[in-house]
């Protein structure tokens, strides 16, 4: 992990909720890939004390389009000051045909970056958007990402057929109570399935990074046997590993 400058290149408007910011990343940051994030603070004034997570939605090799929330103004033309690649990029089986991706009472923005990647591959991607998820802007996504809206409490049209397809699973929930929703989804999964095996079920952390290099211990999450660092070995864990209880 890199400490670095990154410059604020355009900003561009989803709509009313969201923006997205082309950062302009120099060689410590070019290695980047899906699933990694970055620590950020703006200007020198400590204010906010931590730094912000950024989450990536598109990589290219010298511009990084990180999604933000809409009602903060950003500048173009100013600097960033940047910790990343945080954290390990998304892992995925080797014969993938599709893939799930669930956004439940949160923004899906810690999914996005690996959908380029997975269209390009011709990997089918399935977007649910979950309770507050709804209302997440999608009309920016590609025409091959199906999207599904569904219910407050995990529900909707044909969930069986779609769990049934996907290959692999990425959730991201709240972070209010991220173990709490997170067994919620492991629950849908696990009344369809009789063994949900390794390798198959995610869940996306975005609980708080202080450091965000392994020293503070603050992103702890207890696994079945052990512990792991969101930090260092997440953001992403496979669900059958986490202590869900
Ligand atoms: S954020 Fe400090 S150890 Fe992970």
């Amino acid at each position: 992990m890199q400490q670095t400058k990154a410059l604020i290149q355009r900003v561009r408007r989803i709509d009313a909720r969201y923006q997205h910011i082309d950062l302009g990343i120099e060689e410590q940051l070019g290695d980047i890939k899906p699933g990694q994030s970055l620590l950020v603070r703006q200007g020198d004034n400590w204010q906010p004390y931590l730094r912000e997570h950024w989450w990536p939605v598109r990589i290219t090799s010298h511009t990084l389009v990180v999604e933000r929330p809409g009602h903060i103004h950003y500048e173009p033309g100013s600097f960033v000051n940047v910790l990343g690649p945080v954290g390990q990029f998304f892992r995925f089986r080797r014969s993938l045909r599709h893939v799930l991706l669930i956004a439940y009472d949160t923004p899906a923005t810690p999914l996005m970056s690996m959908i380029p990647m997975l269209i390009a591959n011709q990997t089918g991607v399935t977007l649910a958007l979950m309770g507050e998820a709804r209302g997440y802007p999608t009309s920016n996504l590609p025409p091959q990402v199906e999207i599904i809206q569904g219910e407050a409490d995990l529900e909707w049209e044909n969930r069986v057929m779609t769990i049934g397809l996907a290959d692999q699973v990425f959730a991201v929930v709240r972070p209010d109570d991220e173990i709490r929703r997170f067994r919620e989804v492991w629950q849908i999964f696990t009344d369809q399935r009789a063994d949900i095996r390794k390798n198959y079920l995610f869940g996306v952390f975005q609980s708080i990074q202080p450091c965000g290099a392994g020293a503070c211990q603050a992103c702890m999450v207890r696994l079945n046997s052990g512990t792991a660092l969101l930090c260092t070995d997440g953001p992403t864990l496979d669900l059958t590993q986490v202590k869900l209880t």
